[in-house]
């Protein structure tokens, strides 16, 4: 196994903050600077190499130890409940998991409700608990569409500024729980690389919310 200590990171917006907290935090890798087309980026001075992928994926190359850490947000790791352990809220990427639905809908109980949402598992939790009677649309992108097109009643997703909803006259109706990322590692990972990580994760801790 590879001393260097392998990096997934979430691609896109959250990703690129990530990448900024773990620089500041003594783990810069100037080749992830200047990408090119290249998928990963060692510096072996600071023992770490990174690779992208994409944000719902980082939980699988964590939990099948294709990356010993990586950074998953919250809604992630709660619908797919990857077999990792999670190490640190790394206090980024902060929404919330919501239910939304056009501003005049009323949920009337007897009739089954149709969910649309990326987050199957979680829709799906939430109104067991409530005793309510779904069908979950699956879909696995512009979720805000389905209540507008009328796929479906409501919506079960992220919402961080409130503009997409807002901009589609869409609006919370109740708040699943608080999202932010966090820092995971692969289980076998933490047990034989612990001290690495472990260093890792003080001095992202030390320097978050900077
Ligand atoms: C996410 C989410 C919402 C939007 C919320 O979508 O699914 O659509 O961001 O952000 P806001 O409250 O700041 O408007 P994302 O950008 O990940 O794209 P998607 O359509 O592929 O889900």
């Amino acid at each position: 196994m590879s001393d260097l200590i392998n990096v997934a990171l979430p691609k896109g917006r959250l990703g690129d903050s990530v990448y900024e907290l773990f620089a500041a935090a003594g783990y810069r890798c100037p080749e992830i600077e200047n990408p090119g087309r290249r998928l990963t980026f060692e510096n072996p001075e600071a023992d770490v190499r990174y690779f992208w992928v994409k944000p719902s994926d980082v939980a699988i190359y964590v939990e099948k130890g294709a990356a010993d850490i990586g950074v998953a947000g919250k809604d992630i790791l709660l619908e797919y409940q990857p077999d990792v352990y999670e190490l640190l809220d790394v206090g980024l990427g902060r929404c919330k998991m919501a239910v939304a639905a056009p501003k005049e809908f009323t949920d009337e109980r007897e009739k089954t409700l149709k969910v649309a949402t990326k987050f199957a598992n979680v829709a799906k939790k939430y109104y067991s608990q409530l005793g309510r009677d779904i069908e979950i649309i699956k879909l696995n992108g512009s979720i805000e569409l389905a209540p507008i097109l009328g796929l479906s009643d409501v919506i079960v997703d992220i919402v961080e500024t409130g503009a997409t909803l807002r901009q589609n006259n869409l609006e919370v109706k109740s708040t699943l729980f608080e999202v932010s990322a966090r820092l995971i590692a692969n289980k076998a990972s933490y047990r034989f690389k612990r001290e690495k990580i472990n260093e890792i994760k003080k001095q992202i801790s030390a320097i978050k919310g900077e």
